[in-house]
């Protein structure tokens, strides 16, 4: 697929009323979704820049890659379902797919399955990173410095301009996270580092690290390796969300893409994006109980109250979040195999849910479950803590954030990303010395 956005010959005609001045302005059209105007003359022409405080009407870029229809709750990969992909597929032949543009074909597969988990090994001088933080840092902070600080071991290697450079730095990125992540955790609570195993495989391999001791044996369970699998695949990506767009503009000044990925991993961080997993179930242990689900419901609906229900809403899906429906069935494959009957964490989600959905605050402002409102309960029930649900998703999502980040390079219209603003400060002043201040 090998389409490029161009103007299809349909304007819009811009006039600022009560003058003469008149701009038309080319619609450009996608393969699929609603069509963009082309605002890149704007200033030009009337001397006015647009205004869209956190980008709701505005694309940012040109992609290929993931494709959302939020009203229809669609989502695509490369022109995939996903949930064609969740069913069918493994993660790293969506990282395949998401990188390249193409489900691998049998050998290009087993090459790229080799090739990345050759570099799953960290640098022994990074191991020692991990001494300098507090025992009991959150491992998304361990994340954001062991990650940027990737920048310090490959950097002055790294020409971004080189194709080739860049297939191994992707490469180098999606092999060694889990290994990050793992030892993360493992220094959160004390054990040893346990260094990867290749023969196990991207999933297995990651669970391995985490979950191994030198001390005996351990085997990846088929049925957490699968579930752990399909999370994996429907975090890969996700258009241009905070966390990538942040890559994005990272990426569009030059920097190292260790450094761009760093930033992505800040960016996911906050509980409006990808912290949303871990504050989701903060947040239904809080409830408690189906009984204080009214009471909780009211304080989300006080405005002077700042509550939300975490897990719920989306800025794009005004319908269910075809992630959620995916991780909903999939929870209860996780809990029957763990051999947890009844979890009422499950059944306060459940009945939140059915209430949260009848309720016309929440019908009224299409508001549904995203994908973070079933991943906490399926990752606890797997054993992780909570501070280690977003890391997860820093995992699956490296993935997507280099493959934004490469289509970026490779884009030719691409330049330094730098936004305008409408300044509402003082005009211009003359500087007042100290002792004339009131
Ligand atoms: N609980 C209660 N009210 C909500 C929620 C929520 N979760 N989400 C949105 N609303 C309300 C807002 O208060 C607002 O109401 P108003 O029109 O009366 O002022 C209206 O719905 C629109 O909300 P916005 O904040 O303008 O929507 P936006 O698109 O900016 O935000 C977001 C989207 C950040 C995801 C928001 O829905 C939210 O905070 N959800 C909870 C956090 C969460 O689950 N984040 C994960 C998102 S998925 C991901 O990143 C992987």
């Amino acid at each position: 697929m090998n389409a490029t956005a161009k103007p299809d010959g349909k304007t819009i005609t811009v006039t600022v009323e009560g003058t003469n001045k008149t701009a038309t302005l080319p619609i450009i059209s996608g393969t699929v979704g609603p069509d963009v105007v082309d605002i890149r003359k704007l200033y030009d022409q009337l001397g006015v820049f647009t205004y869209d405080p956190g980008f709701g009407a505005t694309a940012s870029c040109e992609s290929k890659i993931t494709y959302i229809d939020g009203d229809a709750g669609v989502l695509l990969y490369r022109g995939y379902p996903i949930e064609q992909l969740a069913e069918q597929s493994s993660f790293l032949e969506v990282a395949h797919l998401l990188l390249w543009g193409d489900l691998p074909n049998a050998t290009q597969k087993k090459d790229f399955e080799l090739g990345i988990m050759r570099h799953t090994m960290l640098h022994e001088q990074i191991r020692r990173f991990f001494d300098g933080f507090r025992r009991d840092a959150h491992p998304m902070a361990i994340m954001c410095g062991v990650v940027g600080a990737l920048s310090a071991f490959y950097h002055d290697s790294l020409n971004i301009n080189d194709p080739e450079q860049r297939r191994i730095c992707a490469f180098r990125l999606i092999a060694k996270l889990p290994t990050i992540a793992a030892w993360a955790y493992k220094y959160s609570i004390g054990q040893p580092f346990i260094y990867p195993r290749n023969d196990l495989g991207y999933v297995d391999n990651f669970l391995y690290m985490m979950n191994a001791v030198p001390a005996e044996d351990y085997k990846v369970n088929p049925v957490l390796s699968r579930a752990m699998e399909r999370w994996f695949i429907l975090h890969a990506d996700h258009e241009q969300n905070a966390s990538s767009s942040t890559v994005r503009l990272a990426g569009s000044s030059g920097a190292n893409p260790f450094a761009c990925i760093a930033a992505g991993i800040a960016s996911l961080w906050g509980p409006a994006h990808g912290g949303a997993n871990e504050a989701a179930l903060k947040m239904l242990a809080d409830i408690g109980h189906v009984d204080n689900v009214p009471q909780f419901l009211h304080d989300v609906k006080d405005k002077n109250n700042h509550t939300r229900l975490m897990g719920f809403g989306h800025r794009v899906y005004k319908n269910y979040d075809p992630r959620a429906k995916i991780l909903q069935g999939s929870c209860h494959e996780v809990l029957a195999e763990m051999g947890i009957k009844d979890d009422p964490m499950l059944d306060l989600a459940v009945e939140l849910e059915k209430i949260a959905l009848s309720d016309p605050y929440f019908v009224s402002r299409k508001l549904y479950p995203n994908v973070d409102f079933y991943s906490g309960i399926i990752l606890k029930a797997m054993g992780l803590p909570t501070s280690m649900f977003t890391v997860l998703f820093a995992v699956a999502r490296t993935v997507g954030w280099i493959s934004q980040w490469k289509e970026l390079i490779e884009d030719p219209s691409q330049r330094i990303g730098r936004p305008r603003q409408i300044y509402t400060g003082a005009p211009a002043r003359d500087y007042v010395p100290l002792d004339a201040r009131g």
